[in-house]
């Protein structure tokens, strides 16, 4: 048995979600848009997920598009919004995933964006004054990460939302390492992207929730469907399988955050009592429950992953409740590394 620890890569199909979704690519199969008893069929699951997925988000039925997948909602939302308002300049941060870096490139070059980064903190932190002296008066979006992909700091979307719509300004958030850790419900964001393949789902399946007021300009056009925000004939299987699989993690957050929080707190206790100068990145408390990142200096991080996967780590035989051989590991690949210089 693998004992895989990348879950913030992507995340094995679930079976509930497998079995939730299976219906719609076979006996269910119609267009949602065929109006016969086929498709309405269809249209009926397909609006059922959208009811699913607003009620975790605490959005409006209406306001949430499905698409393939993180990249595709972060360029949706962020090109979206800021075409659609008419203004020219949006704020981010310079340690978004590439989706929203290069979303954000993409509009200064081919559309006279200014794109303004403002600074994190050593934590990772976008503080509430530092997003404040970003904004201007012809800011079109904040879009920021609700938890960071790499050293999993979580930002006080709450308090950033504030600050945004304080200036009259919408904040997208992009939730994707979030979604099952944090409550997802009553951030404030206008816009939220969530990826499937991170919380169970297949890759390829995504949500988008943008407030039905705000003026948005769609990356796809044709048919008009997901109310002419997304054209292209609707993956049903994929928003059934998205919104069972949101359920699912909701259901589950508090339970899973509580737990794998105190393994990682005991993981990180070990791995710096264990490897002599090493030093924990990100925010020391508002971090990911299942996030732990390390900076060991004198090493290089591929060379100390290739030494763990040599010792086994990332595929070792029999399951573990807890984290410490990991953490065993980590000290020994650490040592050996560093003792070749
Ligand atoms: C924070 C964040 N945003 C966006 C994405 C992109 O999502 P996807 O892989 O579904 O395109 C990722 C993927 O790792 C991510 O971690």
């Amino acid at each position: 048995m693998t004992l895989y620890l990348d879950n913030a890569a992507t995340t094995p199909v679930r079976p509930e979600v497998l079995e939730a979704m299976a219906p719609y690519l076979t006996r269910f199969f119609g267009n949602p848009s065929s109006h016969h008893e086929v498709g309405e069929a269809a249209a009926s699951a397909l609006d059922d997920a959208r009811a699913r997925v607003a009620a975790v988000l605490g959005m409006r039925a209406g306001d949430v598009i499905f698409t393939s997948g993180g990249t595709e909602s972060n360029n949706a939302a962020i090109k979206g919004i800021v075409l659609g308002s008419g203004k020219r300049h949006l704020v981010t941060t310079g340690i978004e995933h590439e989706s929203v870096i290069a979303s954000a490139d993409y509009l200064a070059r081919l559309h006279g964006v200014e794109v303004t980064h403002a600074p994190v903190d050593g934590t990772g932190t976008l503080t509430p004054a530092a997003l404040a002296d970003a904004l201007r008066d012809d800011t079109a979006l904040v879009s920021v990460g609700y938890a960071n992909n790499e050293v999993g700091t979580v930002q006080d979307a709450a308090a950033l939302a504030a600050v945004a719509r304080a200036r009259g300004v919408p904040m997208h958030l992009d939730a994707v390492q979030a979604a099952g850790w944090l409550p997802l419900a009553g951030t404030g964001a206008d816009a939220l992207t969530v990826a499937g393949h991170k919380i169970g789902a297949p890759k390829g399946t995504g949500i988008l929730a943008v407030r039905g007021r705000l003026p948005f300009e769609p990356l796809l056009h044709g048919g008009g469907q997901e109310r002419g925000r997304r054209s292209g004939t609707p993956d049903v299987a994929g928003a059934v399988a998205v919104a069972r699989a949101l359920e699912l993690a909701e259901a589950e957050r508090s339970e899973g955050a509580a737990r794998v929080s105190a393994l990682r707190d005991a993981f990180i206790a070990r791995v710096l009592t264990l490897v002599p100068g090493a030093r924990l990145t990100g925010h020391p408390e508002r971090r990911l429950p299942g996030t732990a990142s390390f900076v060991f200096p004198g090493t290089n991080g591929e060379t100390v992953l290739l030494e763990l996967e040599r010792r086994g780590v990332v595929s070792s035989s029999g399951s573990t409740t807890s984290l410490e051989p990991v953490a065993d590991a980590v000290a020994a690949a650490v040592s050996t590394v560093g003792s070749r210089g």
